[in-house]
């Protein structure tokens, strides 16, 4: 099973809820819409998770320290950023469906579709002339290929400079020119493109004594910013640093849909890396690297990742790129790593009226520092992990059992222990197990129901080791410990499961980046 596709995807939603890892938020009350709720599984999972992310940076990088700001900020905090005045979606609506769409995502899938005629063609001629395929040579060649590619470019320019000159009229004219419909009714009735704040805005404060509006952030990195000096003085770091915090952001999507994958409210992992000007192309490849390393130490296949650079600049880059992951919908972005130069520091300087400048003593030098960042949600992250690891699996027995391959180092419930009988004093040996192990790795301990049931429900959420405590255990120590992508039973004394499962659940190294 691939996990691509339509019937994939609502598969795995469907395991999520039935398994406890994500739940519709006040689903009582039917549900809000894009948001969602961590279950119990989903909770372990997603601090797992987390926890990986944090030690990466903080505890791996002498040079870089964690924040935990707050989700309110002082207003001029996001005129400052450009958030006010820039954080806007060009939307459209289809007058037929009533459904509303991001005008510009209308026509990145159009451009994807093309990316994918082109992709066709060139597997179709590799299987036709085997093992003699130049595939550069015949994307350089092929007549159709080479016409689907203009078409590409053609689109992507018009886009990119109808929005970068904010020309919303160009962008609905170019998606009426290219035929593209409403998914829903099929209907080319769009309405014009509008711009739409995506902040969601909130008042401090009664009204009576003066109330003012204040915003939930839509992104952690802001946090950063406006402590870059109170962290950078109590540190005493020396640039190049980082200074790296997770946390909840909230954006008021206009589409928000495909599960997890676009929340209004979810949790960013970002770092800002604080460099000296001139030196931040270095440092983006750097981090551009470090962090495809970081996501490629869990063992999900490399192709499975793609760097996709932006033709369109933020308005605060000079560089910027994608990562992007093979999602149950396509390729999609699950981390952005951006050169923000001295975009934020500048302006919360000229904002502020306080200075926000580094002394270098090697170079004898006052200035406003440059900043990469490294930015991925939490949540998507989330997504990405359990649609790789969902597997439906035919056994030798011809029985089936679908298995959470769940990098072990995140899996929620790292062992399971399980009494083969409710009798005989196995629970009471199984208890005596489970304590020993407790302080070390979140156990679960079971007793009810046939033993095979018992692991297939571990196997639905990714333990990856259950023991199994029988008569012998009573006699001489010893336990069987099931793994569960091998399902391979062992027997081992009682005193050597810490070891096997520290063993089992430890991250791969990998290669220093840029090695
Ligand atoms: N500070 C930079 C920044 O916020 P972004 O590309 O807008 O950049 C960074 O967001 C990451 O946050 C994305 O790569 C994505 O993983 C996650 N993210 C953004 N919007 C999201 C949403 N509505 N739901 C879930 N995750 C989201």
């Amino acid at each position: 099973m691939t996990n691509r596709g339509e019937d994939s995807f609502k598969k795995i939603i469907a395991h999520c809820k039935e398994y406890g890892f994500i739940f519709p938020s006040s689903e009582i009350y039917d549900g809000l819409s894009a948001v969602y709720d961590y279950g119990q599984n989903g909770a372990e999972l997603k601090n797992n998770i987390r926890e990986y992310w944090w030690k990466s940076m903080v505890q791996y990088h002498e040079n870089i320290v964690g924040l935990d700001t707050a989700i309110f900020m002082h207003p001029k905090v996001w005129k400052a950023s450009g958030h006010v005045d820039a954080f806007n979606d060009p939307l459209i609506d289809n007058k037929d469906s009533k459904k509303r769409y991001r005008a510009d995502v209308l026509i990145e899938e159009y451009i994807g579709k093309l990316e994918e005629k082109i992709a066709k063609e060139v597997s179709k001629a590799a299987k036709r002339f085997g093992e003699s395929f130049d595939a550069e040579l015949f994307i350089e060649t092929n007549p159709r290929v080479l016409e689907n590619r203009k078409k590409i470019r053609d689109i992507t320019e018009r886009f990119v400079s109808a929005l970068e000159q904010e020309r919303l009229g160009d962008i609905k004219s170019l998606i009426l020119e290219l035929g593209i419909v409403c998914p829903v009714s099929g209907s080319r009735n769009w309405t014009d493109v509008r711009k739409f704040n995506l902040m969601f805005g909130t008042q401090m404060g009664s009204a009576s004594d003066g109330s003012h509006q204040v915003y939930l952030r839509p992104e952690t990195a802001q946090g950063i910013f406006v402590n870059y000096l109170n962290v950078q003085k109590t540190s005493r770091l020396k640039l190049p640093f980082g200074i790296a915090q997770t946390g909840k952001a909230f954006r008021n999507e206009i589409v928000a849909r495909q599960f997890i994958f676009r929340m209004r409210e979810f949790e960013q992992m970002e770092m800002q890396f604080f460099v000296r000007p001139g030196q931040e192309f270095e440092w983006f490849e750097y981090w551009k690297k470090e962090r495809l390393r970081w996501l490629l130490a869990l063992g999900i296949p490399a192709e499975r990742f793609r760097l996709h650079k932006h033709e369109k600049l933020a308005h605060y880059a000079n560089a910027a790129v994608d990562i992007e992951y093979d999602f149950p919908f396509g390729f999609k972005e699950i981390e952005g790593i951006h050169s923000r130069t001295d975009f934020d520091l500048g302006a919360h300087q000229q904002h502020s009226g306080k200075k926000l400048q580094y002394f270098d003593p090697e170079i004898n030098e006052s200035y406003v520092p440059y900043v990469v960042e490294t930015s991925i949600g939490l949540d998507r992250m989330f997504l990405a992990i359990v649609s790789n690891a969902y597997r439906e699996e035919k056994l030798p027995d011809g029985s089936e059992r679908v298995v959470m391959n769940i990098p072990a180092a995140l899996a929620p419930v790292k062992v399971a222990v399980l009494p083969l009988v409710k009798k005989d004093g196995l629970p009471e040996k199984g208890r005596e197990v489970f304590n020993r192990l407790k302080y070390d790795f979140n156990c679960h301990y079971e007793d009810k129901d046939a033993i095979g049931r018992r692991y297939r429900r571990h196997d639905a959420i990714g333990t990856p080791y259950c023991i199994t405590i029988d008569h012998q255990s009573l006699t001489d120590n010893t336990v069987t410990i099931r793994e569960r992508d091998s399902m391979e039973q062992q027997r081992i004394p009682i005193e050597h499961i810490d070891k096997v499962v520290k063993q089992g659940i430890r991250l791969r190294p990998l290669p220093e980046a840029g090695s």
